[in-house]
This record gives structure tokens, sequence and C-alpha cells, in this order.
């Protein structure tokens, strides 16, 4: 059911330790904010809003909602982390990982995904071609110490990240390391995050898995996923070449679930309220099955694109 996502910090936090990608990720305990630090004028009005907006916002994501929850809390709260915090989401189209990044930044930034201290890349949009990854490589350099000079506080986001050649990768890894300064420019408290489907039919078969034993979707936990992630940390590595280890510098792996018919109602309640609709509930489980298509075939749970065009294919079905 309707549920709403309840963030529980201590159970968490303890799958954190088991999951962190490596132990040498800090939870700092004192008490200064992130967010006074952050350039005038750009600060969130809502620093604390964080918890409430993933709650709300991010439907049937209650493992990614609590890990993100814990990562940047921890970070906030880390006057000096020894490292910029890494987060990479894993899952099929249409989860909401963008999504997530989304509610992420603009609990950073007023400005959301505007901010100018906000940096965006589409691997197959800003990378497209093999024979420049060298140029691409030495640019996006260049920009990561460039705004990260200027605001010590920058986020990158890049998309697609499964797609991303591994020589552009090798060439911004260093950036994500443990490194007090690189080229007299500190980086730890930039903020990084990949998205990507590797590992999507994975989360999606141990999720189906676990339903057919009979658990509670809301039961699962990160440690259920733990397998299926590991094997996507492995295909990072022999994923083209062994040119490089993700898992060295990411802090957390992040599972996005595959999204259910309930959750479908409630992407399309939520997208006809936003239309100014008053949404019946029959009427709109009817949709949800007209403008989604199940899987598997016998079971007919997992919607294949998740929440994504739901809206589009919504605003076609109401006209
Ligand atoms: N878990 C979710 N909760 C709420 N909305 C979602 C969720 N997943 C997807 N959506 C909606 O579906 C669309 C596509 O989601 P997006 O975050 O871009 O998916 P992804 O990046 O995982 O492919 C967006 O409009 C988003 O609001
Ligand atoms: C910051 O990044 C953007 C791309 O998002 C780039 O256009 C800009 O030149 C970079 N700024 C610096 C100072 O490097
Ligand atoms: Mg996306």
């Amino acid at each position: 059911g309707g549920q709403p996502q309840q963030l529980q910090g201590a159970v968490a936090l303890k799958e954190i330790e088991i999951y962190a990608a490596s132990g040498r990720y800090q939870v700092g305990a004192n008490l200064h904010s992130f967010y006074r630090v952050v350039p005038k004028g750009e600060a969130s009005s809502r620093p604390t809003g964080a918890s409430a907006d993933l709650g709300r916002n991010l439907i049937g994501q209650h493992i990614a909602s609590d890990v993100i929850l814990n990562a940047m809390t921890g970070f906030k709260n880390n006057d000096n982390p020894t490292k910029p915090l890494v987060l990479s989401f894993h899952g099929s189209s249409g989860t909401g990982k963008s999504l997530a990044s989304q509610l992420i930044v603009k609990n950073i930034f007023k400005k959301g995904m505007d901010s100018r201290f906000v940096h965006f890349f589409d691997s197959v949009i800003n990378f497209p071609h093999a024979s420049q990854v060298e140029t691409y490589k030495s640019q996006l350099q260049h920009w990561i110490r460039g705004n990260v000079t200027n605001c010590a506080h920058s986020m990158f986001i890049f998309d697609q990240m499964d797609k991303m050649h591994p020589a552009i990768i090798d060439g911004i890894k260093p950036f994500m390391d443990y490194q007090y300064k690189l080229d007299g420019v500190s980086y730890q408290k930039a903020i990084f995050i990949f998205l990507g489907n590797a590992g999507g039919e994975i989360i999606r078969e141990s999720t189906l898995v676990s339903w057919k034993a009979g658990k509670k979707r809301e039961e699962l936990k990160l440690e259920d996923v733990k397998t299926a992630l590991s094997s996507v940390v492995f295909d990072f590595c022999v994923w083209e070449s062994s040119l490089f280890d993700m898992s060295n510098v990411v802090d957390f792996f992040i599972p996005f679930l595959p999204l259910e018919r309930q959750h479908i109602v409630q992407c399309i309640m939520v997208e006809m309220v936003a239309m100014g609709l008053q949404p019946d509930h029959n009427k709109v489980c009817e949709m949800a099955d007209k403008i989604v298509v199940y899987i598997p075939d016998d079971e007919r749970r997992i919607s294949v694109s998740g929440c994504k065009r739901v809206a589009s294919r919504l605003r076609h079905f109401m006209q």
C-alpha cells in the first residue's frame, strides 16, 4: 500500500555500515551545518527538508531514500570530510534516479538544477564520440578543477554513467579519491553522483526473488540486493578494460527497485493532481493497467519503464 516512506535512520545507518563501499567513510558528529557555508543566496531555504522531500516525492524507494538521507546527513555534518561524497545510483529506467538526484540538489541549492554550482553531464549527449575521449577528458578535468576552485561545494552529476568511456572515468577518478589536495585544490566538499542502468536487471531479479519468497517490499533490505550490486561493481571492473575500479572511490552504491503497479498508481495520482484533476481511485487503477506494460509475463507485477512516460501517456489518454 500507499504508506508514505518512513526514513528509519538507525536501521539504515547499520545497513550503510554493511554496505559502505569501503570502510573509510566517516560520519561526522559535529553540529555545523553544511548549508551555512554554501555561497550566499544559493543556500536552500529548507535545509532540513531532505528527509521530507525524499520520503514524500520518491515513491517506492525505501532503501534509496534511507541510504541517501544518511549519506547526506553524515556528509553535511562532517566539517572535514576526507574525500568528496560519491554516490552511485543503480536501477532500470524510470525508477527515480534522476528525480532523487534533483531532490538532493534542491535541498542544497535553492535554484536546484539551475544553480551554477551544479554540473550535469550525460555521457551519451556530452561525450558521444570515442575518437574524442582525450578532449572530453581534459575538458572535464579542467571544468571540475575550475568549478571546485570557485565553489568547494560544487556538485557533479553524471547520467548514463554505464555508457561513459572508461578513459573519461579514469580521468575524473582522481578527483574523487582521498587527496588532501590535488594541484592545490581540495575536493573534499564536492559531491559526485553517478546515475545509470547498470545492475537494473539484477536488482529486478532479486526483488522478484524476494517477492516470490513471500517477503514484503518494505522488508527488503540493502543487504538483500547487496549480492546484486556486488556483481554491478564487478561489471565496472571488467567493463571494457580493467582500467578502473569504481568501487575504490564510490562511497555508496544505491539500488533503485523496480516499480510495481501500486507505485504506478501513485505516480498517476501525483500527475493528476499536478494537472489540476481530482484523481478517482478506480479510474487511476484502470489507467495504471492501460498506460503501463508489466512484466514478467505470467505475474505482470513490475513496470517495464517505471514511472517514465506516465505523465505524457496520461495526458495523451486524457485528451
Ligand atoms: N520512484 C519514483 N517516485 C516518483 N516519481 C518517479 C519515480 N520514478 C520515476 N518517477 C517519475 O518518472 C519520470 C522518470 O523518472 P526518472 O527519475 O527520470 O527515472 P530514471 O532516472 O531512474 O530513469 C519522472 O517524471 C519522475 O518524476
Ligand atoms: C564549470 O563547469 C561548466 C560546465 O558545467 C563549464 O562550462 C565552466 O567553464 C566551468 N567553469 C570553470 C571555471 O572551469
Ligand atoms: Mg534518469
